[in-house]
């Protein structure tokens, strides 16, 4: 073999064995960039639904933020205001029948109780979210830890 056609070849083993990584890649997680050519239109994928139908969802684990099960469209979280907490606070969750936010959300980073929520809190979204009907994008074969456990689930 000449040592031009031996290039060649090792060249061409590379680029298969290149096809063969990216399509086994392919069939475990979505591509995480844009179109293989960089300037093509491209349709945006649908936005996610959120799920809005008011039903509190079990927590997945216990220190889990619970996930909001209402809509948030338009809801600002900003120095000035905070909407979540208009029905969310110690004040008005009885009027808005929400549940309050919970006592960990007083607490400082001192470990000082204070009497509205703590600076570290404020930002509910930092933490809650929103559930949505999105396809998982990586198969997922979680079990709740109850189902690990002697106790079991029910
Ligand atoms: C208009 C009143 C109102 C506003 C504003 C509001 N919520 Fe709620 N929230 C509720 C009510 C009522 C519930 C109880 C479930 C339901 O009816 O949707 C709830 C439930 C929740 C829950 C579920 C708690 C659990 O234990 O499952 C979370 C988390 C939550 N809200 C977070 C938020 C966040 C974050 C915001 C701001 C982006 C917000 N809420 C704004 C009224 C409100
Ligand atoms: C740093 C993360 C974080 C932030 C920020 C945060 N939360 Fe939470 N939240 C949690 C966790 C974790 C839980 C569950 C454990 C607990 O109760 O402390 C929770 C619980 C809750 C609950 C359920 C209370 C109950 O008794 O069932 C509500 C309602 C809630 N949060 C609302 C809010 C609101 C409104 C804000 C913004 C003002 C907020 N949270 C900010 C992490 C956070």
């Amino acid at each position: 073999m000449s040592r031009r056609s031996g290039i060649a070849l090792a060249l061409g083993l590379v680029l298969v064995l290149a096809v063969v990584v990216a399509a086994a890649a392919q069939t475990t997680a979505p591509r995480l960039t844009g179109a293989p050519d960089p300037m093509a239109d491209v349709p945006a994928p649908r936005i996610a639904t959120p799920i809005t139908d008011d039903v509190r969802r079990m927590r997945s684990f216990p220190e889990q933020p619970p996930i909001i099960p209402h809509s948030i469209d338009g809801y600002q979280v900003t120095l000035g205001t905070n909407r979540c907490l208009e029905c969310h606070r110690r004040q008005f969750h009885d009027v808005a029948r929400a549940p309050m936010i919970s006592i960990s959300h007083f607490v400082d980073r001192d470990g000082q109780m204070l009497a509205d929520v703590a600076p570290r809190r404020y930002f509910c979204d930092a933490c809650h979210v929103q559930q949505t009907d999105a396809r998982p994008l990586v198969d997922n074969d979680f079990r709740d830890m109850l189902t690990l456990s002697p106790v079991g689930i029910d």
